[in-house]
């Protein structure tokens, strides 16, 4: 990767593998970790689940069924000491330009922290910025409920990706019991203009509010689909551009350059896979309105003091972040499953993609020196009971063990008798089976057990539950990446890709195949048409 030239000095750290409490944990993991038993672990010890399990704000988190023992934890926990986790996670809270490939603070938190709080050693230019982010909130807010209340507007789309739609399509969902205000919501995001075109066909320009989502406003899928919505809406003869096209985004001046001219804003120390918190939230607001949109806020904000306050041992997100490594780089688990047991939270683990690959999917360290260690495991996941019937096979009988991470909701929004108990029975059952296991003398039929899984409960799927769990998620993706010592905050893999697409569209027009691989040429060729 190329570190731009001026790029803060910073002082160079150890590489986490050669540290001393690395080694005692590669010892450890040599003398028990790989032969720890479940089954013995709770065994010998009645209080292992009292001592795994924790109410954080709004989540309730049981990780006693994971490979790990109290000395396990001991010893993560002083590596995060040796790392300066702790350090990390305040230069982060003060404003601190921690992400320092593209020399910004990573700042989201203040976008969720209540007005006019200070925190300790917030860096000089914290409070104007908070009353930004107020300010930017409460037009937002009021925007949203203005939306809400015009009964003409019945169908609302949001165009954009990557963050600026994981976020507010998956929020959307997972808050339906909420209300959606009376309009339907559409999410495009893919350049494929199948998706485009399957949502217009249902719409009509004046009751149609169009929500353009770019951090940037220069992704390319983001502004074909922003082209050709305007385009469309022209063309249908809509009338009120600036009504019914809003911009959300930190560019303005791009924004106005399409004629997109109503735009709320935000600032380059949010990045995209944490912007759900700010103007990307839009479509959320508009569907649940201010008091569940600050609500979400709030719960996220709980979360965050937990992260700043809560001793090690008792800190969630913590804790969460040194089992991801222990994981990872001790037990060599290349991807962790997650199965939301709730049919609302469908989107939750692409929007976890995001947050975990994009963010710790890296291979260098913050100063760009190649890692010799593991990083971001592959994350992935569907609804449960629905995996139960097609990948959960793998996960009882597989030859990889994947570390399962379970969130079930206790309260249904829904009256329907018999379904509820079902559900939380099976979350229960796949967690008890995994570990469990049963032999049964026909190898078929065996299940080794020993398999491990993480059981994170919420009371009911309210706004407030869901900014925590989130905002859990966040800082336990945080506290891996300071262990592996990356910067959690950039996504330059992205970004080859997209150049190459620029010069591919040119030759797909052109045909000119000069200077590309023989595999690129030939598929070039296949794609405009020609015979091989
Ligand atoms: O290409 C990756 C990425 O930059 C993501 O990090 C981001 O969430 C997404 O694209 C969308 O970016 P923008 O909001 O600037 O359109």
């Amino acid at each position: 990767m190329n570190v731009p030239e001026n790029h803060p000095k910073e002082t160079r750290v150890p590489s986490v593998h050669t540290r001393a409490e690395w080694q005692e944990l590669q010892a450890h993991w040599r003398a028990q970790g790989s032969r720890f038993d479940l089954r013995a672990a709770f065994a010998g010890d009645a209080q292992r689940f009292q001592h795994f399990s924790q109410q954080a704000p709004e989540v309730f988190a049981d990780l006693s069924k994971n490979l790990w023992s109290r000395e396990t934890e001991a010893l993560l926990l002083r590596l995060a000491a040796a790392c300066g986790v702790a350090g990390q996670r305040d230069a982060m809270l003060r404003g601190e330009p921690i992400n320092s490939t593209e020399q910004r603070a990573v700042l989201h938190t203040l976008l969720r922290r209540p007005a006019g709080l200070a925190l300790p050693g917030d860096r000089a230019e914290i409070p104007g910025l908070l009353a930004q982010v107020h300010a930017t909130l409460d037009a937002m807010l009021a925007f949203a409920e203005q939306l809400r209340a015009d009964t003409r507007i019945t169908d609302v789309v949001n165009i954009g990706i990557g963050g600026s739609d994981l976020g507010p399509a998956m929020a959307v969902r997972a808050l339906a019991a909420y209300g959606s205000a009376g309009k339907r919501f559409h999410f495009v995001s893919n350049v494929d203009g199948h998706e485009l075109d399957a949502v217009l066909r249902g719409l009509r320009p004046q009751s149609t509010v169009f929500l353009v989502a770019s951090k940037t406003f220069t992704t390319a899928e983001t502004m074909q689909n922003a082209h050709s919505a305007l385009a469309w809406f022209a063309a249908q003869g809509g009338q009120g551009v600036d009504r019914h096209f809003i911009g959300l985004t930190a560019n303005d001046a791009a924004a106005a350059a399409l004629g997109i001219t109503t735009c709320f804003g935000f600032w380059d120390w949010v990045g995209g896979r944490y912007s759900l918190w700010s103007a990307i939230g839009m479509a959320l607001a508009i569907a649940v309105g201010g008091v569940h949109f600050r609500a979400l806020l709030d719960g996220a904000h709980a979360m965050d003091e937990h992260f700043r306050t809560a001793p090690p041992e008792h800190n969630l997100p913590l804790r969460l972040g040194l089992l991801d490594v222990w994981y990872r780089n001790f037990c060599g688990f290349t991807s962790r499953c997650i199965a939301p047991y709730h049919a609302a939270l469908a989107r939750l683990p692409a929007y976890l993609q995001q947050l975990e690959m994009e963010s710790n999917g890296k291979r260098v360290d913050r100063h760009g020196a190649p890692l010799a260690l593991a990083t971001a495991p592959v994350l992935w996941g569907e609804p449960g009971t629905n995996g139960q019937h097609a990948f959960f096979q793998l996960l009882h009988q597989g030859t990889d063990v994947v570390p399962l991470e379970i969130v079930a909701v206790r309260q249904a929004a829904h009256a329907l008798p018999g379904h509820q108990d079902k559900l939380l029975a099976n979350a229960l059952a796949q967690a008890q089976a995994l570990m469990l296991g049963r032999a049964s003398g026909d190898g078929h039929r065996d299940f080794p057990g020993n398999r491990p899984s993480s059981f994170l409960l919420l009371d009911a799927l309210t706004p407030r539950a869901l900014g925590a769990l989130l905002a859990l998620q966040e800082h336990r993706v945080f506290v891996s990446g300071c262990v592996w010592g990356i910067n959690s905050f950039d996504q330059w893999g992205v970004e080859l890709g997209k150049q190459l697409a620029t010069d591919l569209e040119q030759r797909l027009r052109s045909g000119d195949a000069t200077g590309l691989d023989g595999s690129t040429a030939g598929l070039l060729g296949r794609l405009r048409g020609a015979a091989p």
